[in-house]
């Protein structure tokens, strides 16, 4: 497997591109688990189950335990019927969950098995782009709880992950762009060499997915080995997060098709390079260049003034504001990003505005 492929995180080893199938027989074989389980969606389940039976032989005789997809899947409820099935299912602490999915399921299945019985191993198998470059990484597992997205969860290590970026194949185009959203934040924050990659190779990469996973889960695994529990570092990855929530929570509460987390990002990281550019000196030509191409890969909407309001308070509440200013990531440059800046409510109202008149480009200036 080409080395840089292959991350050894805190402490588990994350495999990328087809060999990793062979590392995924070759695991099995050399791990004695009691029981294997393998926890899908059901899209995932229709769309991804077989290709990892036909890959991984052994998976065909395995207990599935199956959800319905969605963020609305990812509660305490459907974890009690989880705990439920190990528990009848015969599962004991030299079990596996294998979790098959995007971020839902190595979310939910992540925390399920952390705390069965103390937290029995399990691996991921990521089949978004979100997940393969984000949710599968970094040991954050959870689920949403009183409406409110990974309120009751944990850091725990899954014992690897296998990302196949032939599972992508079958993802509709819109949650492909979402994860693409992630990818580009990565590159954004942490290294300028990728984000010129993606910028020249744009969303249909010529040589697929693989080098561009490669690279985006990279930074990720840099950052989260430097500051697993998000003590400080950590938060450079919440660049686009901060007015992202709330665009994203406002959208939950008033659109019939809610944007995605990533077309949430796409505007949150619009109006925070925006502030970038007011408060720490990210050059203008930066901004533009990203406005520009996140306006041209996504089919994003206007908000209006009064949502801009709405969608400011969703952000002080979140956020605890203090002395009506927030702290968030922001860029000196791309490729760089550093965390707590103060901002005002005035700023970010004006970020809003900046990012509705982003859609007419000719003459915006920061
Ligand atoms: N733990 C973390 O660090 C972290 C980071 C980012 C996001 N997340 C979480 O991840 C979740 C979002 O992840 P997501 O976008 O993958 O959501 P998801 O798991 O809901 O997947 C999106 C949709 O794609 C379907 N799907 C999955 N794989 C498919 C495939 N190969 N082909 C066709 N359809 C497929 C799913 O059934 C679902 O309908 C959120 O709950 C978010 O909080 C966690
Ligand atoms: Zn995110």
């Amino acid at each position: 497997m080409n080395p840089s492929h292959q991350f050894e995180s805190r402490n588990y080893p994350v495999y990328i591109g087809p060999e990793a199938w062979d590392t995924l027989n070759s695991y099995f074989g050399s791990f004695n688990y009691s029981k294997v389980f393998v926890l899908v969606d059901e899209n995932t389940r229709k769309l991804c189950l077989s290709l990892a039976v036909r890959k991984v032989p052994l998976l065909a005789n395995v207990k599935v335990l199956s959800i319905k997809s969605g963020e609305q899947a990812k509660t305490v409820e459907n974890c009690n019927k989880l705990w439920r099935m190990l528990m009848q299912g015969g599962a004991d602490t030299r079990s596996v969950l294998i979790n098959l999915g995007g971020g839902v399921i190595s979310d939910m299945g992540g925390f399920v098995a952390a705390t069965f019985k103390r937290g029995i191993a399990f691996v991921n198998i990521p089949t978004t782009l979100l997940a393969q470059v984000d949710a599968s990484v970094g040991s954050k597992v959870g689920v949403d709880f009183d409406g409110i997205k990974n309120q009751i969860g944990l850091f725990a290590d899954p014992q690897a992950v296998f990302i196949l970026p032939e599972f992508l194949s079958t993802l509709p185009q819109r949650h492909l762009l979402s994860g693409y959203a992630e990818m580009m934040k990565h590159a954004i924050i942490g290294d300028s060499d990728f984000w010129s990659v993606i910028l020249s190779q744009g969303f249909e990469p010529k040589d697929g997915w693989e080098d561009l996973i490669g690279q985006s889960v990279g930074i990720k695994q840099k950052v989260v080995k430097f500051d697993p529990f998000e003590q400080g570092l950590r938060k450079v990855l919440n660049f686009g997060h901060t007015i992202g929530h709330g665009v994203e929570s406002y959208s939950l509460l008033h659109d019939i098709n809610p944007m995605l987390h990533g077309e949430a990002v796409a505007i949150g990281m619009i109006c925070e390079a925006f502030i970038s550019c007011k408060l720490c000196g990210l050059p203008e030509e930066e901004l533009i260049q990203i406005v520009e191409f996140i306006n041209m890969h996504f089919a994003l909407q206007p908000l209006s003034s009064e949502a801009a309001i709405e969608v400011l308070e969703i952000i002080k509440h979140d956020k605890k504001s203090e002395n009506g200013k927030c702290r968030m990531t922001l860029l000196p440059h791309i490729g760089k990003a550093i965390i707590n800046q103060e901002c005002t409510q005035d700023l970010i109202i004006d970020s809003l505005h900046f990012y509705v008149n982003s859609f007419d480009l000719v003459g915006l200036t920061c």
